[in-house]
């Protein structure tokens, strides 16, 4: 039984009743699940003696161009899948709860933060260190799961709880992918039936640039190329970023060294803009 707490007083009673059950474990989502959140509860489940998740779609963390309004919010879902995964706990405040009328205290990390989404969403990496530091200092998790797919978010969230000395850890999930390669995203949802087929481009642009690299293949640029002409061959997508860049600072690499590299790209195929990475060599 999943119990549904609304308010941060319900939360910290309830952290206070198991915290002498071990550790908790914590999946902040935005909702809207998919299998891949479900992978990211089952390794909490693993590590954890108690599981919470919270799903709010943090308004900060969005543009004033972008999708806040429309995205997808199916509650009722969402409570069965975490339900049916063995969540012991949903966090499910309303805006009001945890922003304040007049709020103006941030936490804005400045350096992994600012290339790749970064770059092309000003404000996003803002809303999302002030809203995970948030709903850290309401669970206090020992550990928090998020996915690989959003490896930028990923590292700037570490880079957070390393600066700001959080005493919580933080665990990766892989990417969990459709059969033909998409990476799963509950953007996914937005896509017509046209931009679903011509969506594995994103995966295949990947996969060609890794091919050359397990060829030999050490030059960004190059690989760069080879990725950018497999997404340009399908008119449905519209290239926002295709970098190679350093898998711990993010930086944009010349050449790929010994510590490897992340591969990592966003595309829209309408107004739906998705994101995937790879990391080289395999298994980084
Ligand atoms: O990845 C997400 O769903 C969100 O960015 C997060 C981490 C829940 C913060 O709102």
């Amino acid at each position: 039984m999943t119990i549904i707490l609304h308010s941060m007083a319900e939360v910290r009673a309830w952290r206070t009743a198991v915290a002498s059950a071990g550790p908790i474990g914590f999946v902040p989502t935005m909702g809207a699940l998919h299998a891949g959140h479900l992978s990211l509860i089952a390794l909490a489940r693993q590590r954890a003696a108690t599981t919470i998740a919270s799903i709010f779609v943090n308004p900060l963390q969005f543009g004033p161009a972008e999708d806040l309004d429309r995205y997808p919010r199916p509650i009722v879902q969402d409570i069965a899948l975490l339900e049916a995964a063995g969540t012991d706990a949903l966090f499910l405040p309303e805006v009001a709860e945890l922003y304040r009328e007049g709020a103006s205290t941030f936490v804005v990390e400045e350096a992994v933060s600012t290339p790749l989404c970064g770059a092309t969403r000003p404000g996003h990496f803002r809303g999302v260190t002030t809203i995970v530091l948030k709903l850290f200092n309401i669970v206090q998790p020992d550990f928090a799961a998020f996915g690989q797919k959003d490896a930028q978010q990923c590292a700037v969230i570490e880079r957070m709880v390393r600066d700001l000395n959080l005493p919580v850890e933080i665990v990766r999930g892989a990417i969990v992918r459709e059969a033909d390669g998409l990476a799963l995203s509950s953007r996914n949802r937005y896509l017509s039936t046209q931009q679903r087929r011509a969506a594995p481009a994103i995966q295949a642009s990947l996969q060609a640039a890794r091919a050359a690299f397990d060829a030999g293949e050490r030059r960004a640029s190059a690989l760069a190329a080879i990725g950018r002409s497999v997404l340009q061959r399908e008119p449905a997508i519209t290239l926002d970023y295709w970098e190679v860049c350093h898998p711990g600072t993010l930086q944009s690499l010349d050449n790929v060294g010994s510590d490897g590299a992340m591969l990592a790209v966003a595309a829209c195929l309408g107004s739906t803009r998705l994101i995937d990475n790879l990391l080289v060599p395999p298994g980084l």
